[in-house]
């Protein structure tokens, strides 16, 4: 059995800073306020000349170094974003070009936050039929791009950057299983504007957050149900949950269903906010580089987002 396996992760963030306090002098709200409902304490920020391509390029040359490939190995580029600086054509043939790959294919996905768990099943397909056999699979989002800085609601929740892995082929093990969702019941529950209409320019966030929340919470505590009961595992055969970076109460609840105690969950909320596509792949990229998550390591991933489509995966780092 042939299985996709990341050898390689990377992740970019914009070097602009947005603390909680600095939205305290722009909007009504307050430090506290932020922290008690999300957890989020800052997030970084595309300035105006920092673009989603320069962020997915920059995390995919960190996994590729990682991963030790030449770039010419890569067979297929997925981006899993939501925010394109251009309707076409997509971020993963910019990242090609900036990447300098002659002859791969390449193309992005939408699945909102879930993205790149959405992408993960799409390469893990590739990998182990043999269509592809180095997969560069990147999240990158610039939710920024779209918040309404007017809404409190919104704009203190959402940071920008890019992560990325390298999926390769691999006789032993990797990707043991993944799970997609959708449901179009979110459609008007979670939405972004478009640059392209006509009339909501600029775009905006429009989310209804306790409805959202409620969904959530159920979705993700239903997924990591579904994936210990589909691998045959506990909670005891998780070493790392990597769950998608939207709301520490969320997390906590994912985490307390299966009964996993909060320090095999890898955090990175305080600091990115919800980084949406990105979120789960930075998190991975932080945990690597720091030493926690280390091959052989069985982690789990959890990502919901709007449509509403969520996803996870169980896997062998
Ligand atoms: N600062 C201070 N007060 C605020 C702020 C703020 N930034 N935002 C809202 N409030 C106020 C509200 O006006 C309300 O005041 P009121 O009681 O006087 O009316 C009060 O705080 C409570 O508001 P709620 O919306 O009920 O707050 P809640 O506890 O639900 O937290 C939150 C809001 C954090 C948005 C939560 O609902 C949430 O996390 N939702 C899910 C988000 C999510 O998971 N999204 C999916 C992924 S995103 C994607 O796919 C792009």
């Amino acid at each position: 059995m042939t299985y996709a396996r990341i050898i390689g992760t990377g992740s970019a963030l914009p070097e602009k800073v947005v603390s909680n306090f600095d939205l305290e002098k722009i909007i009504d709200t307050s430090h506290d306020w932020i922290v008690e409902r999300t957890g989020i304490e800052r997030r970084h920020i595309c300035d105006s000349d920092e673009t989603i391509s320069m962020l997915a390029t920059k995390a995919a040359r960190n996994a590729i170094e990682m991963a030790g490939i030449d770039p010419e190995d890569i067979d297929l580029i997925i981006v899993g974003t939501a925010t394109p600086e251009l309707a076409f054509p997509s971020t993963a043939c910019m990242v090609q070009r900036e990447l300098g790959i002659q002859n791969c294919i390449a193309f992005d996905i939408n699945a909102a936050c879930s993205g790149f768990v959405y992408g993960l099943g799409i390469a893990k397909q590739w990998i182990e039929s043999g269509t592809a056999k180095h997969v560069l699979l990147i999240g990158a989002d610039t939710l920024s791009r779209v918040v309404d800085w007017n809404d409190r609601a919104t704009c203190v929740l959402f940071g920008d950057g890019a992560g990325a892995a390298i999926l390769s082929a691999d006789e032993e093990t990797g990707v043991l299983s993944t799970h997609m969702h959708s449901d179009g019941v979110g459609t008007n529950l979670l939405y972004a504007t478009s640059s392209l209409s006509e009339t909501d320019n600029p775009p905006k966030i429009r989310m209804r957050g306790n409805e959202v929340y409620k969904f959530a919470v159920r979705s993700l505590s239903d997924l990591v149900a579904e994936e210990l009961k589909e691998n045959n595992i506990t909670q005891a055969d998780i070493d790392w949950f990597v769950p998608h970076q939207a709301n520490l109460r969320i997390i906590k609840a994912a985490a307390d269903r299966i009964g996993l105690p909060m320090d095999r969950v890898i955090l990175t909320i305080q600091d990115h906010g919800n980084t949406s596509a990105a979120s789960i792949p930075m998190a991975l990229d932080v945990a690597v580089r720091d030493g926690r998550i280390k091959k052989g390591h069985r982690l789990l991933f959890d990502a919901f987002g709007a449509g509403f489509a969520w996803a996870s995966s169980y896997l062998v780092f």
